[in-house]
């Protein structure tokens, strides 16, 4: 259904994301006018703040995120916000929520960020109070379940008020620019797509590392783990981005339609094509931090790392391993996308003494926002003594490719597609569901056989173990 609403609901109004992402991006999208001036937004969680309160709560947070040249538009912005308490347990809450909310003459925004169990609660009450109809669509933040079983559960409270249409799953990697110009590489190039196969190449990497330790999130990170937290979702999108068929227009159903194949396409892992680590105490740019357990209080099984080399069984992939890797306090912030090509089928400068090496296309997606292609070329000189090769990049820079436009947070993108009713970058049940499956058969396995994660020091690219699963194959990784 196409309206672009005229009231934004948000629950977990007092947490960090609203904090650090929320708030900044719709001041943000306010200040350049790509919200309608009519725009409510009503912050709902169960802290005692009312309408004044709650802006004066807000503007603490703007002046903390914000970047110094949106601070500008901090008190036009914050007329727009309400408040209301709410907890989800108490139905009679909703009522109240209904009548601050009022008359959305076009249609309202939902965005729901909760703890797993609130979810049914939280859609109950909605639906009682008469929050949940056609002209109400509901954006939802992960986590999403812990496993395909409580993701069900979630997709099928949320179905029984909304559909599917009307249902945008969030995964805010789909909201960053340069995944989303991954697709432009693709697909809007000719020049990749004919050798974007098993014919021409030999492996994937994928690497999303962090240098964060645990922050404040022990109640939610020591349930989930690197593979809950990250493969399931950002990691799986990458590669399915990586990895589909190219979709017959930029639609969300076509697109969500080639990225659901791929998923289903993933083998089943064995537990030896996996290693799981957990940081100990060590350094991060030269200053000490202290290990996981340390942290946390306790010892604890839950993995901060983890590498996988993965298979997509399909015609285009057969053959090609995707080598996935995701840790916290690891050396440096960086997520990347390698793919590395085939060897030339034959080297004319063999008896010459030069050496080829496969080229390679490195796609940086943050910090560094740039697409890097490694061709051979000869060093320059008369070759008395042989011919020399040698692999230099061709850069493209994204920021000095495109200085003019200002670079924006994910949630801006997202929020404001979940405002106006595209879907595009939004994540449909089915995918969710095929991430889950392929997860939950990883997670079985380490069960079944005992794994325990591997030490690694805080500073380090995961646990030895990590370098030789790709090393056992003739790969390095890419650091
Ligand atoms: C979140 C994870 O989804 O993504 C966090 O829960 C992680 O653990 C974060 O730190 C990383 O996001 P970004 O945008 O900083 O790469």
């Amino acid at each position: 259904m196409s309206f672009t609403a005229d009231r934004l609901l948000l629950f977990g109004a007092t947490g960090d994301l609203t904090q650090r992402m929320l708030l900044p991006s719709l001041c943000a999208l306010h200040d350049d006018k790509l919200i309608a001036p009519e725009l409510t937004i009503i912050g709902t969680a169960r802290s005692e703040y009312d309408d004044d309160t709650y802006q004066a709560f807000a503007r603490v947070a703007l002046e903390k995120y914000l970047p110094d040249f949106r601070k500008h538009a901090i008190d036009s912005f914050l007329p727009r916000l309400k408040y209301q308490v709410l907890d989800a347990t108490q139905a009679d809450h909703f009522t109240e929520l209904a009548d601050e909310i009022g008359e959305a003459k076009k249609g309202m925004a939902i965005f729901l960020s909760t703890a797993p169990s609130l979810f049914e609660p939280t859609i109950a009450g909605l639906t009682k109070a008469g929050l949940t109809g056609d002209k109400v669509r509901i954006g939802l933040e992960k986590p999403l379940g812990t496993s395909l079983e409580t993701s069900r559960e979630i997709n099928d409270a949320v179905a029984a008020a909304f559909s599917e249409d009307r249902i945008f799953r969030i995964d805010h990697y789909l909201g960053k620019e340069t995944v989303q110009n991954l697709l432009a590489l693709r697909f809007a190039n000719i020049m990749f797509e004919p050798l974007w196969n098993a014919a021409h190449i030999d492996h994937v990497q994928i690497t999303i590392a962090e240098t964060v330790g645990l922050e404040s999130r022990v109640g939610y990170y020591d349930g989930a783990g690197a593979l809950r937290d990250m493969v399931q979702n950002h990691m799986l999108q990458l590669l399915a981005l990586v990895a589909m068929e190219p979709p017959t227009s930029y639609d969300a159903t076509p697109i969500q339609d080639e990225k659901v194949k791929v998923l289903r396409a993933l083998r089943v892992v064995a537990p030896a094509e996996t290693v799981t680590g957990q940081y100990r105490k060590g350094a991060i740019d030269a200053q000490p931090v202290p290990g996981y357990d340390e942290e946390l209080g306790k010892p604890s099984d839950t993995e901060t790392f983890v590498a996988i080399k993965a298979h997509v069984d399909n015609w285009r992939w057969a053959g090609v391993p995707f080598y996935l890797r995701t840790g916290k306090r690891l050396p440096e912030r960086k997520t990347e996308i390698v793919v590395n090509f085939r060897c030339i089928p034959h080297s004319i400068f063999a008896a010459r003494g030069a050496k080829t090496q496969p080229n390679a296309l490195v796609i940086g997606i943050q910090p560094e926002e740039n697409i890097q292609l490694q061709l051979m070329a000869k060093e320059p000189g008369l070759d008395r003594d042989g011919i020399r090769l040698r692999p230099v990049p061709l850069n493209i820079t994204m920021p000095d490719a495109f200085a003019g436009p200002k670079k924006r947070i994910a949630y801006e993108r997202l929020l404001l597609d979940l405002i106006e009713g595209d879907q595009t970058l939004f994540v449909r049940r089915d995918e969710v569901e095929a991430q889950w499956g392929w997860i939950d058969q990883i997670r079985a396995s380490w069960a079944e056989h005992d794994v325990k994660p591997k030490a690694y020091s805080a500073g380090n690219w995961g646990p030895s173990a990590a370098i030789a699963l790709a090393e056992r194959d003739g790969v390095t990784w890419h650091d």
